[in-house]
């Protein structure tokens, strides 16, 4: 829930820890139809990364699979050396597990998906989270994400228990990680009512049940059961691809502009204000400081009911999505 007298501007896990509602994005990379130079947009990330945090950011999103981690870790890491920033300012998101997908991450051995015996699996997982600890350069994670709930393609390993054998393995290792303080809260991302049902039931001894559920929400993709069953079992909803990551238009929606417009705001404040409003954090990313500022200037606003329901509405037909449907992964 968003703490009560709050601006919005946190919202507390289940486990007490208390999460911004925006966290700034850090996958850079142009990975659709790209194989030539694996998609990376290095120069944007260490520029964007930079800016942000001279923007006042201090909570950013990051996966082992965008590759950011490290660029993430020396920015901090001169602010650190400067006296500019502390450790407990700033709230960082990891996410592990991650399936091969094309193009960008098929170079890699050691993708947890690509493993076809559970048994490998946890030692991945730990691998990971070392790798991505020193790359970050510090000593634990305000959150860690499983990044996904299996492979994009066929279960070929003969066992068709295999994806969901893997999650509980996977949740398993975050909690021992947690335990040992590697990261002070832990999740899931991209994860249907199915996949967090059967791991609520897979690992029923742990008190570890996920925080966070972080999913391709914008107003042109919405999953309304989702949102509420998460809300009954007390895991939050982040929003990934908050602007549907540029596509569609969708900063142009005439409903959208007309929202702004009475507000006096841009149509990208009005869409993280309802993200938030909505319940839900948010993880905006753009190259650009002028939108850096603008979208962290949503707090001094608030849409009416109808001007939720009305961007709502703009979700209720077939979800246009960014990322691959997640009901797909067995
Ligand atoms: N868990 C997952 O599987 C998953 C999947 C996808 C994304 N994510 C997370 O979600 C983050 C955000 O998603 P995303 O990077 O795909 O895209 P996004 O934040 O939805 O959209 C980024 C796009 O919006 C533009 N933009 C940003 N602010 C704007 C504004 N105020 N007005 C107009 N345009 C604006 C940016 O352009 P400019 O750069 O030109 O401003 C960029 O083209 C990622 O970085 C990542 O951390 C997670």
């Amino acid at each position: 829930m968003h703490d009560n007298g709050s601006d919005l501007r946190t919202i507390t896990l289940h486990n007490g820890v208390a999460m911004p509602s925006l966290a700034f994005g850090c996958a850079f990379g142009d990975w659709v139809g790209r194989t030539a130079f694996q998609g990376f947009l290095p120069e944007q990330a260490w520029r964007a990364i930079s800016l942000a945090l001279d923007n006042g950011y201090r909570a950013f999103d990051g996966a082992r699979v965008y590759g950011t981690e490290r660029i993430l870790g020396t920015l901090l890491g001169q602010r650190f050396a400067s006296g500019e920033l502390s450790r407990e300012e700033l709230f960082i998101t990891t996410k592990l597990a991650h399936p091969a997908a094309p193009p960008h991450i098929n170079i890699s051995h050691r993708r947890t998906w690509d493993a076809d015996k559970v048994e490998d699996i946890a030692q991945k997982v730990r691998d990971d989270m070392v790798d991505t600890l020193d790359d970050l350069g510090l000593g634990y994670v305000d959150l860690l994400l499983m990044h996904w709930p299996g492979s994009f393609s066929e279960n070929t390993t003969g066992d068709p228990d295999f994806p969901r054998k893997a999650r509980a393995t996977i949740w398993r290792t975050f909690c021992e990680l947690a335990d040992k303080g590697a990261a002070r809260a832990i999740g899931v991302s991209n994860f249907t009512i199915g996949h967090l049902r059967q791991l609520m039931e897979d690992v029923p001894e742990s008190e570890r049940r996920p925080t966070v559920n972080q999913v391709e929400i914008h107003p042109y993709c919405r999953d309304p059961q989702l949102e509420t069953f998460c809300r009954e079992q007390g895991i939050v909803v982040t929003a990934y691809a908050p602007f549907a990551s540029g596509a569609f238009d969708l900063l142009r929606n005439p409903t959208l502009t007309a929202i702004a417009e009475r507000h006096g705001k841009t149509t990208g404040q009005v869409v993280l204000r309802w993200h938030v409003q909505s319940g839900r954090t948010a993880l905006p990313k753009t190259s650009k400081a002028a939108r850096m500022a603008e979208n962290r200037d949503i707090f001094d606003f608030a849409l009416s009911d109808e001007e939720i329901q009305a961007t709502d509405s703009l979700g209720t037909g077939e979800a246009r999505r960014t990322c691959p449907d997640p009901s797909l992964v067995a």
